[in-house]
């Protein structure tokens, strides 16, 4: 469920029609929804209700500040994988207590950042990983918590650039090495081992490898602690997949919650959730305009494709390009009733073919300047984007009730090529 809906024959997000931050602010623009942002959070956190666990919201999915200190405002703890995502959940409110900072290829001085500024957990990745940690950790005279990641060898999730979990994937150590390095870090007198985790993927919407990969961790727990090694916390992940137009409805987090219960069958632990995708893709839009309306007769004149190009690109929300996902175009101003429908592809103004946000997407006459909304780009849209074509980061927009802030601003041209000094020899 999402509060972005039609009224009065308007697209809105809450009480604002979309059209008005369109005009305030130009197009693309990401619109974020606070409320979605706040009951997403909160149906997550009470299907946990009954549990001692930490939501830790995965910044990668979207790092706005203003999006962040939503979440943090209701708790929400942060997982971070890199020295700029924490410094961001700092920013934001979250406390260091609630964050965990998770990765491959951690560089020293980014562990030596997380230590200090004291995260909750470190999820080690590799063996290499622990003895720099084990290094710094000492050098620093500091005891970090440590989580060792497994990689349970289990396929997950919605695409293969976003599987996480099988063995052959560049993610985590397996269940004998986890329980070598587990030992090794409690004898370093410098790590403190609290825990361990896995993360098998992104978009999933089938539970079973999930509570296969949670079955097996929770042996892992009974393993460790039968050596008699202390094992407080278990880190499950994100991954739970969110609603996309064309996608049946993925299981709620209740369901969710459900499995976890049942495949940890009364373990007691203090679990650890690190879900991006189902709390922000549904709170976000990325509002772009029809440029023009693009024919392309076969060359014997018969009416041949039909190219819908918008203000949006590839640099934008690269998903469709990157993954083949596809983001329903809907429409700001509802169509009159019995508008034809014809096929056309939505393309941006970027110079590949890979530009391409949908094919034969069946849509109602738009006109140049017309507004549309790609739907569900709240994850994993704003924080992919880039300047590719050197078209300026598209601007974020938070919407609260009837109002509304920009809480990223376009940069301007001049912005963009100031960031460029030339080359002293050059000047
Ligand atoms: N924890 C770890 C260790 C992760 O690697 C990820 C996502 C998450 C949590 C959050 O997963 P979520 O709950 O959002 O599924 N850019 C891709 C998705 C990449 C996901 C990477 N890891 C996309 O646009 O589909």
């Amino acid at each position: 469920m999402n509060f972005f809906e039609v009224r009065d024959g308007e697209l809105h997000c809450e009480d604002v029609p979309l059209a008005r931050i369109a005009e305030a602010v130009g197009t693309p623009v990401y619109v974020y929804s606070t409320a979605t942002l706040e009951r997403h959070y909160n149906v997550f956190q009470t299907a946990f209700a009954h549990r001692r666990a930490l939501v830790a919201f995965a910044v990668k999915a979207n790092s706005n500040l203003s999006v962040l200190r939503v979440l943090a405002r209701l708790g929400a703890g942060a997982d971070t994988v890199s020295e700029g995502e924490i410094r961001r959940a700092l920013a934001a409110g979250m406390p260091p207590q609630r964050i965990v900072f998770s990765g491959m290829g951690k560089t020293a001085h980014e562990l030596a950042f997380a230590i200090e500024a004291g995260v909750s957990e470190i999820n080690v990745e590799s063996e290499p990983e622990l003895d720099l940690l084990v290094k710094i950790a000492e050098g620093l005279g500091a005891r970090p918590a440590v989580t060792i990641r497994v990689n349970p060898d289990i396929a997950a999730g919605g695409h293969d650039k976003i599987a996480t979990g099988k063995s052959d994937n560049k993610f985590g150590v397996s269940f004998s090495e986890a329980e070598r390095l587990y030992a090794k870090a409690y004898a370093s007198r410098s790590l403190n081992p609290i825990g361990v985790a896995c993360h098998i993927g992104s978009q999933i919407t089938d539970l079973r490898p999930m509570r296969a990969a949670f079955a097996k961790m929770r042996g892992l727990v009974q393993t460790l602690r039968a050596q008699g090694l202390p094992v407080e916390r278990l880190d499950l992940g994100g991954g739970l997949g969110a609603p996309y137009f064309d996608q049946p409805d993925p299981p709620s987090p209740a369901q969710f919650a459900a499995m976890v219960d049942e495949a940890l069958d009364g373990l007691d632990i203090d679990l650890v959730f690190e879900p991006g995708r189902v709390i922000a893709a549904n709170a976000g839009v990325l509002l772009t305009s029809v440029i023009h309306i693009h024919e392309r007769p076969n060359e014997d004149g018969h009416a041949g494709k039909r190219f819908l190009v918008v203000d949006a690109a590839m640099n934008d929300l690269v998903r469709p390009a990157m993954y083949d996902a596809f983001h329903d175009l809907r429409p700001v101003k509802t169509p009159r009733a019995g508008a034809n429908l014809s096929a056309m592809d939505v393309v941006g103004p970027v110079c590949e073919t890979g530009d391409t946000f949908s094919r034969d997407s069946l849509l109602p006459p738009l006109a140049p300047g017309d507004l549309a909304a790609f739907m569900t780009a709240g994850a994993y849209g704003a924080t992919m984007s880039s300047e590719y074509n050197s078209r300026p980061l598209a601007p974020e927009v938070l919407v609260r009730g009837a109002e509304f802030a920009v809480t990223r601003p376009r940069p301007t041209y001049e912005e963009m090529l100031a960031r460029e000094p030339f080359a002293p020899w050059l000047a």
